[in-house]
């Protein structure tokens, strides 16, 4: 099956506004460099773009989908605005699922293109499995896409190697600037943009090292790297306190392949936990501890026109910043802040 010289036109008029977005470059402490990697100016707000031209071109290539087949996906948010975006630019009806009690802003930017199915906000995003199971047998029309993972094989899950294949255009975009790369530093979300862009990095600048960030509330790769020793360490097991914000970081209750593969292939060479106020409270009030005042904080000025995880991830880089000297630390700007409801 291939795809029509009409279709191609499409697809090549959103290959040529996605992707190629700027590398801002900021200088840190110690002769450090920030590299902020802009995937928020992708027309549909995020890094997700990159992932759903990729995903849509593939499955219609193989003939699975096309404009009258019905496409699902299920999201935090960020990925189910590129969704709908592309989704409609391709002439789709985008059907989304999404746990009630994520901002508002991004819900009703969805809303415009999209239909949307609401899981239980308790449940966060551990509710997909339960709203899959029971909504596909259903709908047998009705394409699931499943960025985050690809198909079952035995007891787990493979890997989503288009979703990550798309990813790599990260790194080959930065790697045309010439600019040596000694730090990557993604968010742990599903893992997709730890492994995609990662493990090209470390194939092409095999002396890069992989530092990934992640709220202290989930801890979900730092727990996979070294078990036991957030318990040990913090005197609670990972995912004991309520939800953090970090909307599209990790979140203890899924197993995503990319995350596991990671942690597998020894992709990550540190995780660094990122605190706020929130959960330096909720700590406190349970253990009677500080132990989270010390680490990196995202709700603070700095970066304030960005998303929570991007402003996260500068953190994380200024934190790196203060024990090295002369570096190239490169995070990706997911996205902007008028996709949260506050700070
Ligand atoms: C705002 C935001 N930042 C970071 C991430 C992490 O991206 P990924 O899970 O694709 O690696 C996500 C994922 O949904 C996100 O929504």
């Amino acid at each position: 099956m291939t795809i029509s010289n009409n279709r191609l036109l499409l697809y090549k008029n959103l290959e040529q506004i996605i992707g190629n977005t700027k590398l801002n470059s900021i200088k840190l402490p110690n002769n450090n460099r920030l590299l902020l990697k802009r995937e928020c100016d992708n027309p549909f707000g995020s890094h997700y773009d990159k992932v759903y031209l990729g995903l849509f071109k593939y499955y219609e290539n193989l003939g699975l989908i096309n404009p009258e087949r019905k496409v699902l996906e299920t999201t935090s948010g960020t990925a189910g605005a590129s969704f709908v975006g592309i989704g409609k630019e391709l002439g789709y009806k985008c059907h989304v699922a999404i746990p009630k009690g994520v901002d508002r802003a991004i819900i009703d930017l969805i809303a415009i293109n999209g239909e949307i199915y609401f899981t239980l906000e308790e449940d966060y995003i551990n509710g997909f499995p339960r709203f899959l199971k029971d909504f596909l047998p259903r709908n047998k029309d009705f394409m699931f896409l499943n960025h985050s993972m690809g198909e079952k094989c035995g007891s787990a899950y493979t890997n989503n190697e288009t979703t990550l294949s798309s990813l790599e255009g990260i790194t080959k975009e930065v790697l045309e600037t010439e600019i040596k790369i000694d730090f990557y530093i993604p968010a742990v979300g599903n893992g997709s943009t730890i492994l995609g862009p990662g493990r090209l990095l470390k194939n092409l600048s095999p002396e890069t090292k992989i530092i990934a960030f992640e709220s202290f509330q989930s801890a979900v790769a730092y727990d996979q790297i070294n078990p036991g020793k957030y318990k040990e360490e913090f005197g609670i097991n990972p995912g004991t306190l309520p939800k953090h914000k970090l909307r599209g970081t990790s979140y203890q209750g899924i197993e995503f392949p990319h995350i596991k593969n990671s942690v597998n292939i020894k992709l990550i060479d540190e995780v660094i936990l990122v605190s706020d106020k929130y959960i330096d409270k909720n700590y406190f009030e349970l253990t009677k501890r500080k132990d989270t005042k010390s680490m990196p904080h995202w709700d603070t000025e700095i970066g304030s026109e960005f998303g929570r995880s991007t402003r996260a991830g500068i953190q994380a880089a200024l934190e790196i910043a203060k024990k090295v000297d002369g570096k190239n630390l490169l995070v990706i700007a997911y996205d902007k802040a008028d996709r949260y409801n506050d700070y």
